[in-house]
């Protein structure tokens, strides 16, 4: 295992065992509400924006116990976000993270519901968090705008305007879709992480945050050629079936791939320009980069 791996692992387990006591004291009436919404949230994931958060605390020296609260109902929103993703209405896919989507195992009525109820317990712990204080209650605004109508929503509509060749699609709306569908989710682990701080450095974070988003979703769109389903844990090929708005589609794959190299060096020469130790965020840039799942 090298460095970045061990790390990796470790910032994985502490948010793991977070999720897991408040996995194991949610009940609820009736239990297939709950059960539904633990077989997404524990159904393994990369945990990329928990990870991100948890990396960017530490760069700033924010105690964990500040940034995990936030991290969970990121985690949350996202998982949501691709438990309605998912639904027949919109991607049409049948496997998520190695396993059945949400509406295969548990019908698609079921599977609205749990990502509803995921979106309701994300702020439910913002909530809790806003009684701490000010800082608190910035951060949970700031999750709230990258994940509603100016954020991961505003995307995902975005992303179904284009598809199905509706409209003649442009660079501009890729350009679009990528900031507001996945990357606002990017940002918020590291903008959160900044706002809890309170260092004055914002811009160089927003800055990483950004591109780290743009990053992570070429190479989503690069896997959905190259990839491997035993990996990705998802269906392949899907973008071009369902006549998506992607880099791929736009560029070709290779030239997706120079895109994304591009892009990659760009978060490299903006991590030179934040203080403190930043080397587990260089390496988080190649692994975005280089990743196979
Ligand atoms: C998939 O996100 C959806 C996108 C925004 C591209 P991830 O690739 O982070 O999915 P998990 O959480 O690891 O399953
Ligand atoms: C999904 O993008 C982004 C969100 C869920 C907000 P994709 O549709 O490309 O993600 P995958 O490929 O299904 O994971
Ligand atoms: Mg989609
Ligand atoms: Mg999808
Ligand atoms: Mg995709």
């Amino acid at each position: 295992m090298t460095d970045f791996d061990l790390r990796y692992e470790s910032y994985l387990s502490t948010f793991e065992n977070y999720l897991n006591e408040y996995a194991s004291k949610l009940q609820t009436k009736p239990e297939i509400l709950g059960e539904s919404m633990k077989y997404s949230l524990q159904n393994g994931g990369k945990r990329i924006r928990p990870v991100l958060a948890l990396a960017c605390a530490e760069v700033l020296s924010l105690p964990v116990e500040e940034i995990l609260p936030f991290a969970l109902a990121l985690e949350m929103i996202h998982t949501y976000s691709l438990v309605h993703d998912d639904l027949p209405a919109m991607d049409n896919d049948d496997f998520r993270r190695g396993k059945p989507s949400s509406h295969k195992a548990f019908g698609e009525a079921n599977a609205i519901l749990a990502g509803d109820a995921l979106l309701n317990e994300a702020y439910a712990i913002c909530f809790n968090e806003c009684l701490k204080g000010e800082k608190y209650v910035l951060a949970s605004q700031f999750l709230n705008e990258c994940a509603g109508v100016y954020g991961m929503i505003a995307g995902q509509s975005a992303d179904l305007d284009c598809s199905d060749n509706q409209k003649e699609a442009t660079e501009k709306d890729l350009a679009y879709i990528y900031e507001h569908k996945t990357g606002k989710l990017l940002l918020a682990p590291v903008m959160i992480a900044s706002l809890l701080s309170e260092n004055n450095h914002y811009l160089p974070f927003e800055k990483f945050g950004k591109l780290i988003g743009a990053l992570f979703q070429m190479t989503d769109d690069i896997l959905d050629v190259t990839g491997d389903f035993s990996k990705l844990g998802k269906t392949v090929g899907k973008d071009e079936t369902e006549n998506k708005l992607t880099c791929v589609k736009l560029y070709g794959l290779e030239g997706a791939k120079i895109r994304a190299d591009m892009c990659a060096k760009d978060c490299h020469a903006v991590l030179e320009g934040i203080d403190g130790d930043v080397t587990f965020l260089n390496a988080l840039v190649d692994y975005v980069l280089d990743r196979s799942k």
